[in-house]
């Protein structure tokens, strides 16, 4: 399964990456808010620091708006995949971009039948938002199994992007079920490396050698 950072903080980005683990980026209008500063300069920042796909959204809600920008954002390098909201004039921008070849990523799924219709217009990756799902009770990660249940039944090439995660076993869940992308933001990705029995086994190991004449 693949691992996504799902934030546009280039020191986040950088820190990941020098793990060697990092496959791509996910942003949104939120999170490039977030940064202050002109997020075009720091779209490309994010798309030389990584080789995988960096994934920009569109901020119009009319169809030729989308078309307009999604062409913007993929002029800036070969890495972009384009953010389009679960919206029809979405589906109808999605539509046109796959056979323009330029890759989208429908966003704001909260539903099995909204995946399909996506991935019928020709979205390359869905990204359900399973941790929003939670905080409404709802279960966000037998959204993501159903999601993944249909495109195989159908073999549809989308790949299914779980979003909107919260914790290391929303990532462990999702590669359980054969999901192809986790994004999380950087704090969920650090959590990724840790359990205390490490530390604990590690410490021990150095006193003991320390213990040792030599
Ligand atoms: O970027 C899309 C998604 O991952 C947003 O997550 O935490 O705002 O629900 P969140």
């Amino acid at each position: 399964m693949k691992l996504f950072l799902d934030t546009a903080n280039i020191t986040e980005i950088e820190q990941a990456q020098a793990m060697g683990v990092l496959d791509g980026v996910t942003t949104n209008p939120t999170l490039l808010a977030k940064e202050g500063r002109d997020p075009v300069q720091v779209v490309q920042e994010i798309c030389e620091i990584l080789e995988g796909p960096v994934n920009a959204e569109v901020i119009s809600t009319d169809c030729e708006g989308m078309l307009k920008e999604a062409r913007q954002w993929a002029k800036l390098s070969e890495n972009i995949v384009v953010k389009i909201p679960m919206t029809r004039e979405g589906m109808k921008a999605v539509k046109k971009l796959s056979e323009e070849e330029i890759p989208t990523n429908v966003t704001l799924v909260f539903s099995p039948s909204q995946a399909l219709i996506a991935a019928k217009a020709g979205a390359a990756y869905v990204s359900p938002f399973v941790g929003r799902l939670d905080d409404r009770s709802e279960d966000g990660m037998q959204l993501a199994a159903q999601i993944i249940q249909i495109f195989n039944n159908y073999g549809f090439g989308t790949e299914v992007l779980v979003a909107s995660v919260r914790h290391p076993m929303h990532v462990v869940e999702a590669a359980l079920m054969g999901a192809d992308i986790a994004t999380m933001p950087y704090a969920v990705f650090e959590k990724l490396f840790e359990h205390p029995l490490t530390d604990l086994g590690l410490q021990q190991f150095l006193a003991d050698w320390g213990k040792l004449k030599r």
